[in-house]
């Protein structure tokens, strides 16, 4: 038995970008029969679109984070521009869900620059396990990335606006579980191992402390 096994056994995060689309609630349906909670990090103008997809996401214990209004890449963006891109989104999102939360931040293509985080007033989440989903647009190997790239506090990126990757995620669940893998979200995550997530800061993984 590791270590961490011992202190609470292995976790990680699940993230989907870019929603939410016409397949998240397949996504939703399969987490909810595994058991499983992850993050959304949504877009706001397909948030807009999907309000019932946003109060289920949130109804059913998974987290709700922010990917912008529309996708830009951040570092060239003037301070009004990103604050627009990060401002709008909130209040979409805290329209929908009757709530007032500053959501984590991933950033588009991961890109940033210093004065970026300076000024988003939000922890940045990047991600330590890249599947390529939006490249490969297949199931299995959607599937075979994250298995085997997964490690004890990996953040996964993912998008559920591609059907292979919702099939290839819950494939993955199957067999990282029989492997003693716990789902968290990523605040969860950090909760779970005593770290505080900070404004303007990256978070790309969150590896056992020995406090959980
Ligand atoms: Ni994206």
């Amino acid at each position: 038995m590791t270590a961490s096994a011992k202190k609470g056994g292995k976790l990680i995060a699940l993230t989907f970008d870019d929603g939410p689309g016409p397949y998240t609630n397949r996504l939703l349906d399969g987490l909810a029969e595994r058991g499983v909670k992850a993050t959304f990090f949504m877009v706001g103008q397909n948030a807009k679109n999907y309000s019932d997809t946003v109060r289920r996401v949130y109804r059913e214990g998974h987290q709700i984070a922010q990917h912008t209004y529309d996708h830009p890449t951040l570092s060239t963006k003037s301070d009004e521009q990103v604050h627009w891109q990060l401002d709008t989104t909130d209040d979409i999102l805290n329209g929908h869900l009757g709530m007032n939360f500053n959501y984590l931040l991933r950033p588009p293509y991961g890109d940033y620059s210093k004065h970026t985080l300076s000024i988003i007033g939000k922890p940045a989440i990047i991600w330590s396990v890249d599947t390529l989903d939006w490249k490969y647009r297949n199931s299995n190997t959607v599937r075979d990335n994250i298995v085997s790239d997964a490690f004890d506090g990996a953040i996964v990126l993912m998008h559920d606006i591609h059907s292979t990757t919702i099939d290839g995620a819950l494939m993955a669940i199957d067999i990282l579980k029989e492997q003693g893998y716990e789902f968290v979200t990523v605040n969860e995550l950090h909760r779970r191992r005593g770290r505080t997530l900070v404004n303007g800061e990256l978070y790309y993984s969150c590896k056992p402390t020995g406090t959980d």
